[in-house]
């Protein structure tokens, strides 16, 4: 029997230093702050700088997350990025992360599953760490999700946001309830056309938009994480009661609290972070993730699961003893 756990032993993140408001974005749009907070609970996002870019907000949020685990970008054997907003078609933004923190050895590329981009991330190193690839990795959610938006479309424009974080796997023997307990993912491209971005380098256009019907999304998001989170409790062979902190992918706070009721998990054991953030897509879990260990909810040992879904469709759940019982 392999006893071999990979563990999540340290997280990082960084947001943008510019806050764009609900009254902010009022100005130049047909909308205003109850609308926005009522139907999504944001109410504020960050968004990037001019000459800021995916890889600068991954390099920020990894050298955090480094610093946590006492680690140095040499130490590092894999670097997986969950981005859908890379700074170049290539180089992956994976690469440019490599570079920018001296992972010299590592193996670096970049996974493109929206706003499922961090489970299903995590899901691909925990499996290469396990097949033998290397023993410790960075898992980083980076996005620049406004450079995608129709400022115009108020119907889109007002949920989502920029940011990124990370976090550090690394193989340990011999601890068999830490670490990542289980993880699902799941695909379906027949729904490809109720969340997408327009264009793209094959489509003879450049890369466009978000499009989206809401009422759609809504509606699969929360009859699919509901789904995928007991396949994830079912092959960890636990319950939900057993779990500590929900940290869920942050799209929207009803989506957020309807998980939370049919999971029947007390509210204060959920990690919000829509309202600050919006949604940061592939970031906004391990986002979430570092706002819950920094301020001292989430500590060493604590169960964390982990939902997300995003276009294609693609969703997925995750299970994690945080942290490292050493
Ligand atoms: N400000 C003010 N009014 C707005 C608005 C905005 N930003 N966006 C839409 N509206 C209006 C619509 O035009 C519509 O007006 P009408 O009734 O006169 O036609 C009304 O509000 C209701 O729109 P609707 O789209 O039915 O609202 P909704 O309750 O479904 O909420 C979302 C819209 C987008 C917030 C919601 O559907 C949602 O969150 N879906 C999931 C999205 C998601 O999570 N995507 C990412 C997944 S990774």
């Amino acid at each position: 029997m392999n006893n071999s756990r990979v563990l999540m032993t340290a997280v990082g993140s960084y947001l943008p230093a510019n806050i764009v408001s609900n009254e902010d974005l009022s100005s130049f749009v047909d909308t205003d702050d109850v609308w926005i907070r009522r139907r999504t609970g944001i109410a504020q996002r960050h968004i990037v700088a001019e000459d800021e870019t995916t890889a600068d907000l991954a390099q920020h949020a990894a050298k955090k997350a480094l610093t946590n685990a006492g680690l140095s970008g040499g130490d590092i054997d894999l670097i997986v990025v969950a981005t859908t907003t890379p700074d170049n078609t290539f180089p992956s933004t994976a690469t440019k992360l490599q570079h920018a923190i001296g992972a010299k050895r590592a193996i670096a590329f970049d996974v493109q599953a929206v706003c499922a981009g961090f489970v299903y991330a995590l899901d691909i190193a925990e499996a290469m760490i396990q097949s033998g690839r290397g023993r410790r990795a960075l898992v980083v959610g980076a996005e620049s999700f406004s450079k995608l938006l129709d400022w115009e479309d108020r119907s889109t424009c007002v949920l989502f946001g920029d940011g990124a974080g990370a976090v550090v796997l690394e193989l340990a023997e011999n601890y068999n309830d830490w670490g990542i307990l289980s993880s699902v993912l799941h695909s379906d491209g027949a729904f490809r056309d109720i969340l997408y971005v327009d264009g793209g380098p094959s489509s003879n256009s450049l890369v466009g938009h978000v499009r989206m019907e809401g009422k759609e999304v809504f509606r699969h998001a929360v009859e699919k994480l509901a789904a995928v989170m007991d396949e994830a409790l079912a092959a960890a062979q636990m319950d939900a009661t057993q779990i500590d902190w929900l940290v869920p992918h942050q799209a929207n706070i009803r989506i957020i609290d309807a998980m939370q009721k049919k999971m029947g998990m007390a509210s204060d054991r959920v990690v919000r972070t829509v309202e600050q953030h919006a949604n940061t897509s592939a970031a906004s879990i391990p986002l979430a993730l570092a706002v819950a260990v920094d301020d001292g909810r989430i500590k060493n040992g604590d169960v964390v699961a982990m939902e997300a879904i995003g276009g294609g469709l693609v969703w997925g759940a995750a299970l994690v003893r945080f942290g490292k019982p050493y």
